[in-house]
């Protein structure tokens, strides 16, 4: 194949495939802060961006050989690819990342743990070995998130002369917990991530949280350097065996919103058209509550209802006044959890509405088909925006609606959200897990004058868009580039 000098590996990639009933593939293209991201360098940058073929559609595209420009899909062994995506990335490293194990009964690392990760290696070893190839001489290579944490380790080994970054998406788990996985899954999970020349996290709490994780791994041969004794932020490391010592570099680049692209797109018709379906079914003058998430564990949709539940308890006052409208798009629905915990989510709203509701006035308006358009038709229309996930590696979502909203929104913002180090000032706190004091934070919310409100969306639109895509994408490609490539492999 044609040797490219910018590489891009994720698990999910920019296209999907869909087979028609006559027989025809029907590509649709999807979005993102990556597909934005790689945008800026160009269509005729000859990039290539690996990732992996995830139904019948993408695997029949590869069949035929039907492949969009710039996009290699890599048609992995559907069991292998399950094991590894479902068995590992979404059940083992999101829950240790986001700590969603009830620890009294799980993790249960055993013998079909040990299986499963036997498919993740694998899984991890077809990317690293189709980078490999399709590599020129000193290229750079960005390798996502957690699905794929091995690939910098075992890419080094194959192409010592590539410069190797890797970016995570996720938080990075606290030492206590991430000390849970088997010692040997960490070391390789560490070393495989220290393969990179470069590493890249969304916040500075996240990047701390790996550093330490990494020195507590293998502490005679991994030194990480602190920020606050060595501004140069590195982990060095020694091969087994001693000397010569490597140094992997940390960065931080928090992913900020696309405000051109998120403008424009916001008043095309079609979400016109969504605003005046959604207004119709809010009803005239009344407020409204907006949430926007994959229906996901960690973005806390249940204790968001339990809240504003408590907001009507508390307040009668907003009865017929105020529409929670929650949209909780499916997600990783092959996991029994995702399906129980989306079913409580219906269930919830259902029972809020029977409780609450008049024959005028449904106090939660729940959609759980994906659509953008309307998405963005809600954030425009939003008095207060709620974002309370118990934890999350950034959250465009909060930096998404200050950028469209008309006429200001109040944002009630998790502390645990990656994207409250940044948004923190002009919005409202809350910590996730209390129910009281986020119905609390929701009155507060709805009560703020129009004028503060629109202030402070100003602000935080600011603040969410300090970094778009393209610079994102390009900070990490630049840092990569500058790195000598005199270090010893
Ligand atoms: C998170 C991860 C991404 C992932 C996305 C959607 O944002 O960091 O890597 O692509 O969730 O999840 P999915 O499993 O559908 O790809």
């Amino acid at each position: 194949g044609a040797a490219h000098r910018i590489l891009v590996a994720s698990n999910r990639g920019p296209v999907s495939y869909e087979v028609r009933e006559d027989g025809s593939l029907h590509a649709r293209r999807g979005g993102g802060g990556l597909v934005s991201g790689l945008s800026a360098i160009g269509p005729d940058a000859g990039a290539l961006w690996v990732c992996s073929a995830l139904g019948d559609g993408d695997r029949e595209a590869v069949r035929r050989g039907v492949a969009e420009e710039g996009v290699r899909m890599l048609d992995i062994d559907a069991e292998v690819h399950a094991d590894a995506y479902n068995g590992i990335a979404n059940s083992v490293l999101w829950f240790v990342h986001h700590m969603l194990y009830q620890t009294p009964l799980e993790p249960v690392f055993d013998a079909e743990f040990r299986r499963r990760w036997a498919a993740y290696e694998t899984y991890n070893r077809a990317f690293a070995e189709a980078l490999a190839d399709t590599a020129a001489e000193g290229a750079v290579v960005i390798v996502q998130d957690y699905h794929l944490c091995l690939v910098p380790g075992m890419l080094r080994e194959l192409r010592p002369d590539l410069r190797i970054g890797h970016f995570s998406h996720t938080p990075w788990a606290p030492p206590e917990y991430f000390r849970m996985l088997p010692d040997d899954i960490r070391a390789q999970l560490v070393w495989g991530m220290l393969g990179a020349d470069r590493l890249g996290f969304l916040t500075w709490r996240w990047a701390h949280a790996f550093m330490i994780c990494a020195g507590q791994t293998d502490g005679e041969r991994i030194f990480p350097s602190w920020p606050s004794g060595d501004p140069r932020r590195a982990v060095d490391h020694t091969p087994t065996g001693g000397p010569p010592l490597r140094s992997t570099e940390i960065g931080v680049h928090g992913l900020g919103a696309d405000a051109d692209f998120l403008r424009r797109r916001a008043h095309e018709p079609d979400v016109d058209e969504r605003m005046a379906a959604l207004r119709e079914q809010i009803g005239e003058g009344r407020r409204t509550i907006v949430r926007v998430d994959r229906t996901e564990l960690s973005k806390n949709i249940v204790r968001g209802l339990l809240a504003y539940r408590q907001l009507l308890d508390d307040h009668p006052e907003w009865h017929e006044r105020v529409v929670h409208v929650a949209f909780a798009y499916p997600s990783r629905q092959d996991l029994a959890v995702y399906r129980d915990y989306t079913a409580e989510v219906q269930r919830l709203a259902e029972e809020i509405n029977s409780r609450y509701g008049t024959p005028g006035w449904t106090p939660v308006v729940l959609h759980v088909k994906d659509d953008f358009a309307r998405s963005l038709a809600a954030y425009r229309l939003a008095d207060v925006a709620l974002v309370n996930p118990i934890r999350d590696g950034m959250n465009l979502v909060a930096k998404e609606v200050p950028v469209v909203s008309d006429e200001g929104c109040a944002l009630v913002l998790s502390r645990e959200a990656g994207a409250f180090e940044e948004l923190h000032e002009d919005a409202i706190e809350i910590n996730p897990f209390d129910v009281t004091g986020t119905a609390r934070a929701l009155h507060e919310a709805l009560t703020m004058p129009a004028h503060e409100r629109a202030e402070r969306t100003k602000r935080l639109a600011a603040a969410a868009t300090a970094l778009p895509p393209s610079r994102w994408f390009l900070e990490q490609l630049h840092a990569l580039e500058a790195l000598d490539g005199t270090q010893p492999s």
